[in-house]
């Protein structure tokens, strides 16, 4: 099958924090790459990604920072965006799910599903969490993994065995919303009948896509084995699309509903802006739709999508899926919440210019296969040794020669040796070998072969000596610089996927511009006569110190994991300490502050008076579970305004690691007016 054209599609990262360095090197670099290759052969493609922003983990974010989902969502889809952009990820266009046109077709999909009578209806008993009166997503409920007796599973998954669970399967289940037991509650969802789509899924992934990489064929043919369940595509949840059905008030899509259609509402999106035809992408048998993941995105891409995209109709399914395993940090898994990443923001701006570098320790170290690990030892070890000692080392000697001995002009070839010929037959074959590579999705693999053909320059020069040549055959050393600047030409060309920024470089200085892959591997890529732009260094050493930064703050990260004292506050005196009055008091009334969702108003018995204390705990507890509750009180905290209600003193919180908090409360039951020292 030939394809007319290309959409390709990298997940839509959650916007509930910034890009780190495992999702460039499972998703977004292999996508770029591959996309740039597609680009190179003057293919027809378009590069489909955005911002995911609904479902629970935008909600878990905010409710971890005090802020709405939407303060979450609007500060990170700038961040990754922008980022993203700098970095060079050339996506034709970036969009978010929380746009109306992504609304629309997220709704209609569902309609139409509804409309043809996919779905099946069920009425179900589900957690749900009484004082907040929620029904709890299965990440809002934990409790100890029935595998490996952790205490703090999710109702999803265990983070410490790594068993993917349901919420039933927990013992103690606990709502983090109030840390109360839940009740079950009946709540009616519509279903999609996987188990339906069973014969249908091997016929098209077990029969019909047997080049699917190995580990995700498995995975796909583990999940159909072992049976496909119905799973609900609504959710009780506020922060969503609301399900387009009268009875379904209150609901929301399922975030695996919606969040794939992004990438249909995203092409519509830049076709209306670009007076394109969107349909085609999306519609035509001839267009090849290909989606870069990571492993944990796998059934949800694999089966599930294609299933709401057969079901629908009308739509072609996804051609492959090349998934990647994970990218480990200096031996840890990389951890958002834990703070255990190279973020790119900061990347970018620690350590400028150096994107291509980037670039290239991800490829070159890629979760293929496996999950890898990255180090920043082996980050400049590879740039040291590959980048500036065999790719810049060899395009700077073939530069600067000719620049000293025929004034920066392509020199004409003459007589080929042998030698020379066998140069010539091995660049040839090189684009086609890392073609294959390509198309195969083994990228790293592709990435060895590009960097071959830069070490068989560097050994052509090593080889023919043109310094030392000069001194008796100037015709000589015009042939050797020709074939090293048509092996430069070619480079130019076969590491623009993966170091897009250094072959602009490398262009410039060679006077290419315009390059397409078929030119790669020629003869005549660079002109003779040309004159050559000043040579440039395309890399540069990376010294100790540098990286040793980058360990030293990740270090830094274990420390503030690990104890429980926040570092960064400067000593204080014993005396600075005797001037806080704390004491323990008793709440004895409680409301909500209106108008807020933070606040709650408390009457405070501290023993000496009763007085209010407004407290930011409203959306840990209710105002009936505070009242009768010991509380620790800072009395001589000077009086402060919170919206218009005079607050005399603070109540003193602890904080858990998911953001939820704890009173400080005496083991003994005390009387109100207990000094604390
Ligand atoms: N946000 C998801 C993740 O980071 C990926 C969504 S991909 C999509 O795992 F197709 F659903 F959009
Ligand atoms: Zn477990």
């Amino acid at each position: 099958m030939t394809f007319k054209r290309h959409t390709v599609t990298a997940a839509l990262p959650y916007a509930n924090g910034p890009v780190h360095i495992g999702h460039l090197a499972g998703v977004y670099v292999p996508a770029d790459i591959y996309v740039r290759f597609l680009r190179l052969q003057k293919k027809d493609v378009l590069f489909i990604c955005g911002s995911d922003e609904l479902g629970v983990p935008i909600t878990l974010r905010a409710k971890k920072e005090g802020v709405t989902p939407k303060d979450i969502v609007d500060r990170y889809h700038s961040m990754i965006k922008k980022s993203f952009q700098q970095f060079g990820i050339s996506f034709t266009h970036y969009s978010r799910t929380s746009s109306p046109i992504h609304w629309e077709t997220s709704s209609e999909f569902f309609k139409s599903l509804y409309e043809q009578g996919v779905f099946t209806e069920e009425v179900n008993q589900q957690y749900y969490d009484e004082q907040s009166q929620l029904f709890l997503a299965d990440r809002y409920i934990q409790g100890t993994c029935p595998h490996c007796g952790f205490e703090s599973a999710y109702g999803d998954q265990c983070e410490n065995c790594g068993s993917s669970l349901s919420p039933s399967d927990l013992k103690n289940p606990k709502s983090m919303l109030s840390g109360k037991a839940p009740v079950l509650k009946e709540t009616k969802h519509w279903y999609l009948p996987m188990d339906r789509y069973e014969d249908w899924l091997k016929k098209y992934i077990l029969e019909g896509h047997q080049e699917w990489k190995t580990n995700v064929y498995g995975q796909c043919k583990s999940w159909i084995d072992q049976g496909l369940k119905p799973r609900a595509m609504t959710r009780d949840l506020d922060w969503g699309v609301p399900v387009p059905l009268a009875e379904a008030r209150g609901k929301v899509l399922y975030v695996w509903f919606d969040a794939p259609i992004g990438y249909i509402s995203a092409t519509k999106e830049w076709a209306a802006a670009n007076d394109k035809a969107w349909e085609p992408y999306w519609k035509d048998q001839d267009t090849r739709l290909v989606h870069f993941i990571g492993k944990d995105n796998i059934v949800f891409h694999c089966i599930i999508f294609p299933v709401i995209l057969k079901a629908h109709g009308d739509y072609i399914l996804p051609d492959n899926v090349p998934a990647n395993e994970f990218l480990n940090l200096e031996g840890d898994k990389i951890s958002t919440s834990r703070n255990w990443a190279v973020w790119l923001h900061e990347y970018l701006e620690e350590l400028p210019g150096k994107e291509d570098v980037l670039r290239y320790v991800l490829c070159a170290n890629a979760p293929e296969t496996k999950d890898n690990d990255f180090t920043w030892k082996e980050f400049q070890a590879r740039n040291n040794n590959e980048l500036v000692a065999i790719f810049g080392n060899f395009i700077n000697r073939a530069v600067v020669l000719t620049h000293k001995y025929f004034e920066g002009k392509v020199p004409a070839a003459g007589t080929f040796y042998d030698l020379d010929q066998e140069v010539i037959s091995r660049l040839k074959d090189y684009p086609g070998q890392i073609a294959a590579s390509l198309e195969s999705f083994r990228f790293r693999e592709a990435l060895n072969l590009m960097m071959e053909v830069a070490r068989l320059g560097n050994k052509y020069l090593a080889d023919t000596e043109p310094w030392k040549v000069i001194k008796q055959d100037e015709q000589r050393v015009g042939t050797i610089l020709n074939l090293s600047l048509q092996i430069a030409g070619s480079l130019a060309v076969l590491a623009a996927p993966f170091l897009p920024k250094t072959s602009e470089k490398l262009s410039q200085m060679l006077g290419l511009t315009g390059l397409t892959w078929a030119q790669a591997g020629g003869q005549s890529l660079v002109p003779v006569g040309q004159k050559l732009g000043k040579p440039v260094l395309l890399f540069e050493k990376i010294e100790d110190v540098v990286v040793n930064q980058q360990v030293a703050k990740l270090e830094a990260t274990k420390k503030n994991n690990t104890t429980v004292i926040t570092p960064g506050k400067s000593e204080i005196a014993f005396e600075d300490f005797l001037k806080m009055d704390i004491r323990i008091g008793r709440i004895i009334a409680a409301e909500k502050v209106p108008k807020s969702k933070k606040l709650l108003k408390l009457q405070v018995d501290t023993g000496l008076d009763q007085r209010t204390v407004v407290s930011g705990i409203a959306q840990y507890y209710s105002p009936e579970q505070v009242i009768g509750q010991s509380v620790t009180v800072l009395l001589n905290l000077a009086p402060r305004k919170i919206m218009g209600i005079e607050s005399q003193g603070m109540v003193l919180m602890a904080e858990h690691p998911d953001g939820t908090f704890s009173f400080l409360q005496p083991d003994k039951q005390m009387d109100p007016g207990g000094e604390v020292s």
